[in-house]
């Protein structure tokens, strides 16, 4: 039987035993298979010019009030030793294009100085359009033209690396904006019925290859609505319409009466009455005395 008969025959590994896998360094990618996003995190380096270098383990840590992403880079990389001095720095997420990952493995080499690696470099480096972050050839990096969304991050100093000389440096970084292309902002704005065609990191194996993954066209299901807390749904929704208006879970409560295609039309009259009336947390009470007035 050929490989690909014997693959064809065996479409998955449902009924197999499991065994151990041996822990290896780098035990993500070289123990087990962890595919990813991974970021083109852009800094200054010591002349002043942008460096890119492609980070997988970039993940969001705090989501909730506080917008922190976590980073783990090895001892000493470019990125590394740039954050250390100006812990200033870009995630620069780009869209599936086999000729762009090429020479993303390339940027990814270790031990190339700035200079050497960015003459190959396919991206387009700009200013950031944020105000006080164009870069100043100190500490802000450029942007990539090409990425369809950046963070634009900062370290936050008062969680520090853990620098043992040992493990791989740590760093949260702070997000101080968001940034993307206005297509994919609209989108997100009205409810996503596209997704960025973001590619995906398998890691380096056998110490030659890098491999990556192209997703398939996206689907969805819709979320369950007869499990857990009604006002759960209601909750998510109205706490993620207006920064400035927060709804208590009470207050959500008692607008699961509310059906679902008129929640967030409710949702907007309320946080603009809330706005109007200096509100800033809508609670049981507000909204009972919002349903007295009517
Ligand atoms: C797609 C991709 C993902 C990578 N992810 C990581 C990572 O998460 N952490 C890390 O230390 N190195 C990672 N590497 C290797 C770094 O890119 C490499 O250390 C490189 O030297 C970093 O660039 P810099 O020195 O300019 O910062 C990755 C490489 C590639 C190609």
């Amino acid at each position: 039987m050929s490989f690909i008969d014997f693959f064809r025959r065996h479409p998955n590994t449902i009924d197999e035993a499991f065994i151990e896998s041996p822990m290896r360094d780098n035990w993500y990618q070289a123990s087990s298979y962890y595919p990813s996003p991974f970021a083109l995190i852009t800094t200054v380096d010591e002349n002043g010019d942008t460096n890119i270098g492609p980070y997988q383990l970039t993940f969001p840590f705090e989501v909730i009030k506080g917008r922190s992403f976590m980073l783990c880079s090895r001892q000493n990389s470019n990125t590394d030793r740039h954050l250390k001095r100006t812990q200033v720095c870009a995630l620069n997420y780009v869209e599936y294009d086999k000729k762009w990952l090429k020479k993303i493995v390339d940027l990814g080499y270790p031990g190339q100085a700035t200079a050497d690696k960015m003459k190959d470099s396919p991206f387009t480096l700009i200013d950031s359009p944020s105000p006080g972050r164009e870069a100043d050839g100190k500490r802000f990096p450029k942007i990539l033209k090409e990425a369809f969304q950046v963070y634009e991050c900062v370290v936050d100093v008062a969680q520090p690396v853990r620098d043992d000389g040992n493990t791989p440096e740590y760093f949260v970084l702070r997000i101080e904006k968001i940034l993307m292309k206005e297509t994919w902002a609209k989108n997100l704005a009205n409810g996503a019925t596209r997704l960025p065609n973001v590619p995906l990191a398998y890691g380096f194996r056998d110490g030659a290859r890098f491999w990556f993954a192209q997703h398939k066209k996206p689907f969805w299901f819709p979320t369950p609505t007869d499990r857990g807390p009604k006002e759960e749904s209601v909750l998510y929704e109205a706490n993620r319409l207006d920064p400035d208006v927060r709804f208590t879970r009470e207050a959500c409560k008692q607008l699961t009466s509310i059906p679902k295609p008129f929640i967030k039309t409710a949702l907007k009259g309320i946080i603009k009455r809330a706005k109007e009336d200096g509100v800033s947390e809508v609670d049981i009470d507000y909204v009972k005395k919002l349903n007295d007035e009517r």
